[in-house]
């Protein structure tokens, strides 16, 4: 047996025993005639002992171990006489009477701490290394508990987990394939699944009626914080149930692993709110709702009184930042900065204070007398000390800038506690939306997605006005999940496809397996899949998705550990009958 005990586990009431551990060491303190070492393993810290008095061979033994080394000791648990309080195993430590090194190690490139010295990049390239560390494991740890009550949960529903092959076609979930060449069929591409999503609906014609999976898809799309080229979804689907039917299982399902894992009980039902009411109250299909704050129109008030730029504009939008009156001009004059770079693109700010002694200040004073400002104060419902704030131009974008400049205030005043919990389900999303760059319709969600009965007579004179039975789960803001009753009838989807611009040709060359298949029986049917590395982050407070992938790759795409993605020699690419240009 290499250990009869963790690092993590030994405490008063086994003093006296002798036992025997193996990890690493942390670090080594050498007090001159004493020296104590740290060792380290998953489970926790134990201190070693060597007295050079009591045996001068072991202590120096000691004395040469590095950093990281790997050993193991045989001694005796005693009490401690400087104890440490913040470790479970403080009040003790070994007195070693059998080292033994298993292995050497050269030091490390960064320090093996809660805080390391290490930058990022440093403990990418050595992530073996970096995983070490408590707080990173702590994270992986979080993830493997929320994975597993899945599986608890969704076990206790009658789902089945069943997998589905990663070497496929295309499937259309919005971004652009990762492919992989065949070298039995020359010239051919397999991709890999952006999601399981025709799959699962073939096991529902199948007839296994509730499917779960927690399983990887692959999209090679624009990296973010909340975005890998490969993550895991915790994917489902059922037969014969209605939108509420899937809205109900899987709320219960949050519910479960919030309370299981956090400890954080919700004992209400989640609200809803449709995608028009999230764009018009919030300019985001995922608006987090732990604080108010909520857009304000004011078009119909401060249109017609000569000032050009909102008179021109489709919108005027306006939030009220509470108790921000104080803003200083230079604050005022970063922030109008901060929304005129591009990657948000505003055209500037507009800004109203209601002073305490509730007269107004505003940066167009010339254009709005004091009555006619206290029109938008009220719209806002704005008391004295509270800070207003508009932009206007084109609908679609003053939303998205306000979005930004909301959630960018809920920051600046502490309005977003990671610690607290505002899940919200955003129901009828459009079917389509419209694609400037190709000139046609794209489907909002999938191809598969049912349109809203009562909106079909709109189908094929205004397209763009058909909602969806599709819906997302918004948590804190972050797009948690989402799904759709499906097309089950093989005319509609063939339909579906026509409205996406596919011909025939093209619609039963990709997905007339699909379409057959709806010939052949297939039930009412629907589902939805949750990023897994997004709800674990989110549920632990943090917007980092990497933190919670043991392997994750940087913003380039890239595995700077493995050095991945890499050249292929001359003879593999031969072999797969490909030439580079
Ligand atoms: P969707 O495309 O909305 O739906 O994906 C479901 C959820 O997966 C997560 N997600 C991602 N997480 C990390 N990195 C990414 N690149 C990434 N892309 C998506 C999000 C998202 O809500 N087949 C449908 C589901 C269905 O209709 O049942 C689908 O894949 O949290």
């Amino acid at each position: 047996m290499y250990r009869s005990h963790t690092c993590g586990e030994l405490r008063l009431s086994d003093i006296n025993s002798t036992v025997t551990l193996a990890g690493w060491v942390q670090r080594s303190r050498d007090l001159g005639g004493m020296t104590f070492i740290d060792l380290r393993d998953r489970y926790g810290i134990t201190q070693l002992a060597f007295n050079a008095e009591d045996d001068a061979e072991m202590a120096d033994k000691a004395t040469k171990l590095g950093r990281e080394f790997v050993v193991q000791v045989t001694g005796k648990v005693v009490e401690r006489s400087s104890k440490n309080k913040n470790i479970p195993t403080g009040e003790i430590e070994i007195i070693v009477t059998a080292l033994d090194i298993l292995n050497a190690a050269k030091t490390p490139p960064f320090t093996i701490e809660d805080n390391t010295d290490g930058g990022e990049e440093l403990r990418a390239q050595y992530r073996y290394l970096d995983l070490r560390r408590n707080p990173v494991q702590e994270k992986l740890k979080f993830r493997n508990r929320v994975a597993l009550e899945t599986r608890k949960y969704l076990d206790s529903q009658d789902f089945i987990d069943i997998e589905t092959p990663y070497l496929i076609k295309s499937t259309p979930e919005g971004a652009r394939d990762f492919v992989v060449p065949s070298r039995m069929n020359e010239g051919q591409f397999y991709a890999l699944p952006q999601s399981p999503q025709t799959f699962k609906q073939l096991l529902m014609v199948s007839g296994f009626d509730r499917y779960y999976q927690i399983v990887k898809c692959f999209r090679d799309e624009a990296l973010r914080a909340d975005r890998q080229p490969e993550f895991t979804q915790i994917d489902c689907e059922m037969a014969f149930v209605e939108q509420e039917d899937i809205l109900q299982t899987f709320e219960g399902m949050v519910k479960h692993l919030f309370k299981t894992v956090r400890n954080v009980e919700f004992s209400y039902e989640f609200p809803r709110m449709t995608y028009a009411e999230a764009m018009e109250k919030y300019g985001s299909d995922k608006p987090d709702i732990r604080f108010g704050m909520e857009f304000v129109d004011l078009s119909s008030i401060a249109k017609g009184h000569g000032f050009a730029i909102f008179d021109e504009a489709e919108a005027i939008l306006a939030i009220n930042a509470e108790q921000c009156a104080v803003y200083t001009r230079k604050q005022l004059d970063t922030l109008t900065d901060w929304l005129k770079r591009p990657q948000i693109g505003a055209k500037g700010l507009i800004y109203l204070r209601v002073n305490e002694d509730g007269t107004y200040k505003s940066s167009v004073d010339k254009f709005y007398s004091e009555t006619e400002l206290k029109k938008w104060a009220d719209a806002a419902n704005a008391k004295p000390g509270d800070l207003i704030l508009v932009m206007s131009g084109d609908l679609e974008k003053t939303r998205k800038q306000m979005n930004e400049l909301r959630l960018h205030m809920g920051n600046e005043l502490g309005l977003r506690n990671p610690n607290q919990f505002a899940p919200l389900w955003v129901l009828d999303f459009p079917l389509l939306e419209w694609d400037e760059e190709s000139g046609r319709y794209h489907a909002m969600h999938h191809p598969f997605t049912s349109p809203k009965p009562e909106d079909m007579h709109l189908i094929e004179t205004e397209p763009g006005k058909v909602r969806a039975n599709a819906y997302d789960l918004a948590i804190n803001g972050v797009e948690i999940g989402g799904g759709s009753i499906r097309i089950h009838d093989r005319d509609l989807q063939s339909r579906m496809f026509d409205l996406l611009g596919f011909t025939k040709e093209e619609a039963l060359a990709q997905f007339g397996f699909l379409m057959n298949a709806f010939e052949y029986g297939a039930p009412p049917h629907g589902g939805l899949a949750f990023g897994l590395d997004r709800l674990v982050a989110t549920m632990n407070g943090s917007d980092t998705i990497r933190d919670y992938i043991a392997f994750p790759k940087n913003n380039s795409g890239r595995d700077v550990m493995i050095d991945a993605p890499a050249p292929l020699d001359d003879a593999q690419l031969k072999e797969l009958g490909i030439k580079l240009s």
